[in-house]
């Protein structure tokens, strides 16, 4: 690992800033050390991508006309470099020409990302510049670096519940299907090893199969991970949604990640059922969603987490048995 890291994609490859100021290392070492790990989904392991990486940043901002202003910043797949515009597109960014370079480690739930985008089009939703598909390449608008994770909570379930009802867009049928996402859970959940009560997963597996079976008659374009940090602040609008992992169908299949996360605030006892029914209720009421298949789809959720928490391999360590126990207090909060 410590060989790795595009140190310098930026002087490898030449590309400082042509005005001659700083330069950035556009592979952050924390993410680099994160994505080594990565087996190939589909496409390729997180090492080769890794290995590629800064020829394909170094490539994209010549192509694309870009200069890196900033340190790059990154999630757990996708490296995120903000950058000057200066060719095409600066019409698109505002007055700022600034936008961001994202890069993602080819995985399937990353794959239609840049469709979402554009259906939402600047919406509730950061603005597509352009987007390269086969690299799992975007240019986005840049937006600020606050976020929802230091919002008072009520407040930010009621951006997220507001948000919500601003995505609502019919699903492009290139979109992966919700309904074919439940159809794998009744399956797998019932045949899971019982890394929760097996009454869990088992009422799990039968609402996966209830839900598809009533579904409403039209799907909509989903975000699926609108959490706290997937919410920036913006010039434009107070409040935009970044990084869709998008499906199509039922939006009460949303509200589940705003329950899971900032899970340190649900206080101990009886206030913990208190606060997620709380969060539940603000994103429903917001977002015109039914509680009862909002708290369906989360047990439905909870329990893919636990699943796919214990089936990566290893031995669970203290932070993937927290998690567990998280996934069966939330299930409990959403049957009582
Ligand atoms: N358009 C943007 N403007 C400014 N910062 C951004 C933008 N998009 C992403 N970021 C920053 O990069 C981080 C990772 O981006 P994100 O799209 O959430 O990727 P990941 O899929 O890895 O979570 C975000 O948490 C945010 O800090
Ligand atoms: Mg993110």
């Amino acid at each position: 690992m410590s060989s790795r890291p595009g140190q310098g994609a930026a002087a490898g490859h030449g590309h400082g800033p042509r005005d001659g100021g700083a330069r950035y290392d556009l592979v952050p070492a924390l993410f680099a050390h994160e994505v080594a790990g990565y087996a190939a989904e589909g496409w390729m392991s997180g090492q080769d991508w890794l290995d590629d990486l800064p020829a394909l940043l170094g490539s994209l901002l010549d192509e694309w006309e870009l200069e890196p202003i900033g340190r790059p910043l990154h999630g757990v797949c996708a490296v995120v470099v903000p950058v000057r515009l200066l060719g095409a597109g600066r019409e698109t960014v505002g007055v700022s020409g600034e936008g961001v370079l994202k890069v993602t480690w080819p995985h399937r739930e990353a794959a239609a990302e840049p469709l979402a985008l554009q259906t939402w089009n600047g919406h509730g939703a950061v603005r597509l510049v352009r987007a390269d598909p086969s690299r799992f390449a975007m240019l986005l608008e840049r937006l600020h670096t606050r976020d929802l994770a230091r919002v008072e909570i009520d407040e930010a379930c009621g951006v997220i519940g507001d948000l919500l009802s601003t995505l609502r867009r019919p699903a492009h049928p290139r979109i992966p299907s919700l309904t074919a996402y439940a159809e794998r859970q009744a399956e797998e959940l019932r045949a899971a090893p019982p890394v929760l009560p097996r009454r869990y997963l088992d009422q799990a597996a039968a609402l996966a199969g209830e839900l598809v079976t009533r579904a409403p008659s039209e799907d909509r374009l989903l975000h699926t991970d609108l959490h706290y940090t997937n919410v920036l602040g913006a010039y434009r609008s107070p409040w935009l949604a970044i990084d869709p992992k998008p499906m199509g169908g039922d939006v009460a299949f949303e509200v589940a990640p705003a329950l899971w996360n900032r899970a340190d605030e649900l206080g101990t006892g009886s206030q913990v059922r208190w606060s997620l029914r709380r969060r539940l209720e603000i994103i429903c009421e917001g977002a015109g969603i039914d509680e009862g298949r909002a708290r369906a789809w989360t047990i439905v959720r909870e329990a893919d987490n636990a699943v796919d928490l214990a089936s990566a391999g290893a031995a669970l360590d203290a932070g993937g048995r927290d998690r567990i126990s998280l996934a069966v207090t939330i299930i409990k909060a959403m049957n009582d």
